[in-house]
């Protein structure tokens, strides 16, 4: 499929409902280091209860952003609005209400991690035990609360991490590069974190230069390359496919120039794996399989052809060149 996409890059419209309130948006946001653009009048909206993956390569402007959006540093040029209010004049007010994880935690490896929250929530004040408890809770630290930090996993210290970052109750969670040099569990327990969030009414924003961490943790994507906005659209519609079949069978080139003369058939093709990529008669797999087999091509597997993911996210980012410039 992925060599169809070359000469069709249009993206595939996004259906998914979501919820009507945008809770943090940037109007024209750039970001310039000397002759560097790292971040280009970026325009970006997040509604409640979003988990969006800022997904681009190594370069392309995910941190620079991040930072603007934490107030760590100041745009060059356009506007933040965080919960309706301008970061720029309503610092104080909304800093509190917007949760953080840089890479990797400073945790004190040495101390527990109940201690180490003990520890964050006396520097931020107003931290109450229950809380700390609540938020051991919410990342499934609770049995581990009283072991050494440098005990944990690293899926661990991320989600404790996280934890620091839930002390202060925020509404929007912002994460960089959360599962970087997670393995598979850690990235399913990340996943399981963040829809469990989501459904408490919070939103989450997670960079990631990996698509697949993206496509595993995320509902909706947004694709940065040096530091322009390439795309944004639910992870559902950049994996879904346009409706046609992925057959693996013998003699598909025979069964292509076939396919190829039905009215339905008309732009059928080979895939790079060698499968026969094809609409099926009104739409459906089983007619599909029926005429295949009348036809004298009995399939070995049929199934729904979906996007090559990797291959979308190459394309649109340009073979991921995100620091060649
Ligand atoms: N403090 C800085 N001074 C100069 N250039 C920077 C600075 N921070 C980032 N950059 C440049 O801005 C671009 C974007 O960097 P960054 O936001 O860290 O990308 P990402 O997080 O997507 O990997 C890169 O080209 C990087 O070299
Ligand atoms: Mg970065």
């Amino acid at each position: 499929m992925s060599d169809r996409l070359m000469t069709e890059p249009e993206m595939p419209i996004d259906a998914t409902a979501r919820s009507a309130e945008v809770v943090l948006r940037t109007h024209g946001l750039s970001k310039r280091y000397g002759q560097r653009l790292a971040v280009d009048t970026l325009n970006l909206e997040i509604r409640r209860q979003d988990i969006l993956g800022f997904l681009g390569p190594n370069g392309a402007g995910k941190t620079t952003t991040i930072r603007m959006l934490l107030g760590l540093i100041t745009p060059t040029t356009g506007s933040i609005e965080i919960l309706g209010h301008n970061l720029a004049t309503q610092r104080a007010h909304l800093l509190p209400r917007v949760g953080a994880l840089i890479e990797t935690p400073a945790l004190y490896l040495y101390m527990s991690g109940c201690d180490n929250l003990r520890a964050v929530g006396a520097i931020l004040g107003g931290v109450s035990a229950k809380r700390i408890d609540e938020v051991l809770d919410l990342v499934g630290l609770r049995d581990r609360q009283r072991d050494r930090v440098r005990t944990y996993s690293l899926g661990m210290k991320q989600r404790l991490g996280v934890a620091m970052a839930l002390l202060q109750d925020p509404e929007i969670l912002i994460l960089d590069e959360p599962a970087n040099g997670l393995d598979p569990a850690g990235i399913v327990e990340m996943r399981d974190l963040m829809h469990r969030l989501s459904a408490s009414g919070k939103t989450v924003l997670i960079s990631s230069h990996l698509l697949s961490e993206v496509q595993q943790i995320c509902t909706r994507v947004a694709i940065i390359n040096l530091g322009k906005l390439v795309t944004e659209t639910s992870v559902e519609a950049l994996t879904r496919g346009h409706g046609e079949y992925s057959v693996q069978l013998e003699q598909a080139q025979e069964a292509l120039a076939v396919v190829r003369a039905q009215p339905w058939g008309h732009n059928a093709h080979i895939a790079t794996d060698g499968a026969l990529i094809t609409p099926a008669p009104e739409g459906r797999g089983k007619d599909l399989n029926l005429f295949l087999v009348n036809a004298g091509f009995a399939p070995d597997t049929l199934m729904l052809a979906t996007q090559d993911l990797e291959q979308i996210f190459l394309q649109l980012t340009n073979g991921g060149s995100g620091d060649s410039k």
